[in-house]
């Protein structure tokens, strides 16, 4: 099992140390140097383990396992205390304020390893009685290995789709260093963007500056803009990252990422954070191809499978595939065709998202739909107080296609899960 590991050590070398041999087998590991941070961060991050260092200044281990074990939110997470040599005392009294385990500083690898496999199983089998966080949003990644298959089109729309459907917080996190196309497609000069946070340890980083960060647009949506100079965002750490997308969830009902064509670590975390993932192809072989080196990418990455929706964007009409050869080739069905929309690149030049310029153009509507039917499952259910003209339009398409009639928006239904 791969987890969420939190590390508190005032000892930025035994942080390190420790974050080198669980990264190699494959966690994602966070840390705190401080019990204030530790508590923050665990709340936030809700992780499935944490190492607590026992002598820290000013708040002590264990205090803040103490603290952990009090409030609900973090109540049951499982702690290992990191003793000194020789204190027996230590190792009693961190049991006593509810630690799980112990391990003496310094560790061997293996037996730093061996704990924590121990301790990951036990948990894995008493998963169902885990605390449930406080509020945890819906984040859908919209992302194609090869450039050009209109995935920042796609993830602006659903964005704008999105927030214009349920009126209700949403975020288009745009992480493509190159410069900026969020902010065009939606015709948005952003003040901050991902660099005002490339400076700032872990700690520093919470919700309330992550809000900041944001522009809003006329749709209602929020934009976390990437810098405009394409090197910045490289300079930003994949726990830095992780981190901001994990406190948008936890405030915002919907954040779509508009990905980077790439197989980066970072790329990837957010890839294995999203609820959904939105693969892109056009109609060619080369597209084919790279999906299916994409899906074998994703395997080895642990993506989840029932995640993973196909979305065929018809970006050129000329010698194209066509749709239905598509499940032949890729061993997997097409979960959603996208039709080519001449007006596609109006609302690129404009800056004008297709669901709100031409809501009506083929594109704009199929991706309305597909933002209705990938919204939340509380949404969907129950009409809103006050409907939306985009939600009004999604129902009247509900009734016009009736319980099967879908064909002439999706070659199939988006599957409900
Ligand atoms: N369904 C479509 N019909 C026509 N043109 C499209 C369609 N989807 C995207 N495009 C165009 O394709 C180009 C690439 O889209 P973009 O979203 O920038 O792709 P990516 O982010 O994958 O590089 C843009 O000019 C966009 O307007
Ligand atoms: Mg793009």
């Amino acid at each position: 099992m791969k987890a969420k590991i939190l590390i508190v050590d005032d000892d930025s070398a035994a942080v390190e140390a420790t974050e080198d041999v669980l990264t190699v087998g494959g966690h994602q590991v966070f840390s705190a140097n401080n019990g204030v941070d530790a508590l923050r961060l665990a709340e936030e991050l809700q992780p499935d383990l944490i190492f607590l260092d026992v002598k820290m200044p000013e708040m002590d281990g264990f205090e803040v396992c103490r603290r952990l074990r009090e409030n609900p939110k973090t109540s049951r997470v499982p702690i290992i205390m990191l003793t000194g040599q020789t204190s027996v005392e230590e190792k009693v009294k961190g049991l006593e304020v509810g630690a799980d385990d112990y391990l003496t500083k310094p560790f061997q690898r293996i037996e730093l390893e061996a704990r924590v496999k121990m301790l990951l199983r036990r948990t894995a089998s008493h998963s169902v009685e885990k605390a449930e966080p406080a509020f945890s949003g819906k984040t859908i990644a919209v992302y194609s290995l090869r450039g050009g298959t209109g995935v920042s089109t796609v993830a602006t729309n659903l964005a704008a789709g999105l927030a214009q459907l349920w009126g209700c917080p949403t975020v288009l996190a745009d992480l493509v260093p190159a410069g900026g196309q969020g902010g065009l497609m939606l015709n948005l000069l952003p003040r901050y963007t991902w660099a005002d946070i490339a400076d700032k340890p872990l700690s520093d980083i919470d919700g309330d500056l992550v809000g900041t960060l944001l522009t809003q647009h006329t749709s209602g949506a929020f934009l976390l803009a990437s810098p405009r100079f394409a090197k910045i965002m490289n300079h930003l750490t994949v726990q830095q990252i992780s981190l901001v997308l994990s406190l948008l969830s936890r405030r915002y009902h919907y954040v779509v990422l508009d990905l980077p064509h790439d197989c980066r670590e970072a790329t990837v975390a957010a890839l294995k954070a999203s609820q959904e993932v939105l693969l892109l192809l056009t109609p060619d072989l080369a597209s084919v191809a790279a999906l299916k080196t994409t899906l074998d990418m994703f395997e080895e990455e642990e993506v989840p499978q029932d995640h993973i929706r196909v979305v065929l964007n018809q970006v050129f009409t000329r010698n194209a595939l066509e749709p239905k050869v598509m499940p032949g080739a890729l061993k997997r069905e097409v979960n959603a065709v996208i039709p080519y929309t001449p007006e596609a690149v109006d609302a690129l030049n404009l800056g004008m998202p297709l669901v709100l310029g031409a809501h009506a153009s083929a594109a704009g509507e199929v991706i309305e739909e597909l933002a209705f039917q990938l919204s939340a499952e509380e949404h969907r259910k129950a009409p809103p107080a006050e409907p939306s003209k985009a939600w009004q339009r999604a129902h009247r398409r509900a009734e016009q296609r009736g319980p099967k009639g879908l064909r002439r928006l999706f070659t199939q239904v988006i599957p409900e899960r």
